[in-house]
């Protein structure tokens, strides 16, 4: 099978590319060969490319840049996936796509179901809102995967930020009154392949699915685990103290809970969807792999 990912150094595509390497064959696509705000230049590289599959990890995912680049935000988020989307669903091939918690405004309380009303508060959640709307209204054989807090050993995000400040600063404040799921992009790319191998094999027709790691947290509960790690290797310098989103003003706003509800595709994965404690776990054992050297 020919796959294409887009996206080139995104956490969750590395994941893929770990995933599915050797497997099948891969092609992968960056922003530096094709930039999906081009819109108009979509169909015709598709076309070159001659996928079997095509698993779109790439997306506009500055939260904060996002409230003043509107437009961007939504041709990479929106126009670009519902162009794939439509391209693929022409050809009868499975297309995977992912999206986020920030579709929802954190008001429940309680995880969210894919039958919930989104309410997004930001610009990159209306425009991933409006991305995952468009993937699933273009008809094909079509998975969205909504996930949260992605993390991996490897690139920038929350976990490698602070493990680089812990080690830096004197102090670090961070938010105890958002939760959610921190989730390791390698689980990500592991249900991935389950959930499209149904798709490409028919058993399943695709929609929309909930894809985190199990339990909660806050952002300062994940930065504590960060910070105990850091302890034990001798590398922890800052103090961590908690704060309240209010003392912590960002452009955008953030939900204040987003756990998402992920029965319905842990009834379809052969394995369960580790607490985030286990794969954090796991992910540590990645830094030390990779800083020995193996
Ligand atoms: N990060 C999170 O916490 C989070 C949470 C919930 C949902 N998600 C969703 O999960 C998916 C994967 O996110 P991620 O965390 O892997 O993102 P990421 O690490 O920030 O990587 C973003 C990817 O998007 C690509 N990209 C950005 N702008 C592009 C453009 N104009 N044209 C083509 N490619 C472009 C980049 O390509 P290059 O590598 O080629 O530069 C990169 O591979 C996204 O749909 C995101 O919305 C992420």
């Amino acid at each position: 099978m020919n796959i294409v990912i887009t996206g080139r150094s995104g956490q969750v595509s590395r994941a893929l590319q770990r995933e599915f390497g050797g497997i099948h064959s891969l092609t992968v696509i960056g922003q530096a060969e094709l930039d999906l705000s081009q819109t108009h230049r979509l169909r015709d590289t598709f076309d070159r490319l001659t996928p079997d599959l095509v698993i779109n990890a790439a997306a506009y995912t500055a939260v904060d840049q996002a409230e003043r680049d509107v437009d961007r935000a939504a041709a990479i988020n929106a126009q670009a996936p519902q162009i794939l989307a439509e391209w693929a669903h022409e050809r009868d091939i499975p297309f995977v796509h992912y999206s986020t918690d920030y579709v929802f405004d954190g008001s429940r309380g309680r995880p969210y179901t894919e039958d919930c009303a989104p309410a997004p508060l930001s610009v990159y959640g209306r425009s991933k809102l409006a991305g995952e709307q468009a993937v699933l209204a273009a008809g094909g054989r079509a998975l969205v995967l909504r996930t949260s807090w992605v993390y991996s050993h490897d690139g920038p995000c929350f976990f490698n930020t602070m493990r680089q400040l812990l080690a830096e600063r004197d102090e670090l404040h961070v938010v105890d009154d958002q939760l959610g799921a921190p989730t390791w992009a390698p689980t990500i790319a592991r249900a991935t392949r389950h959930l499209v191998e149904r798709l490409v094999e028919r058993r399943d027709s695709g929609g929309l699915y909930h894809l985190t790691n199990a339990g909660q947290t806050s952002w300062h509960g994940f930065a504590h685990a960060i910070a105990e790690r850091l302890a034990e290797r001798g590398e922890l310098r800052a103090r961590l103290y908690p704060t309240s989103t209010d003392n912590y003003p960002t452009p955008a706003t953030r939900p204040r809970y987003s756990r998402l509800d992920c029965n319905k595709a842990q009834a379809l994965l052969p394995f369960a969807l580790p607490d985030w404690r286990e794969d954090f776990a796991r992910c540590w054992a990645r830094v030390a792999d990779e800083a020995s050297g193996r």
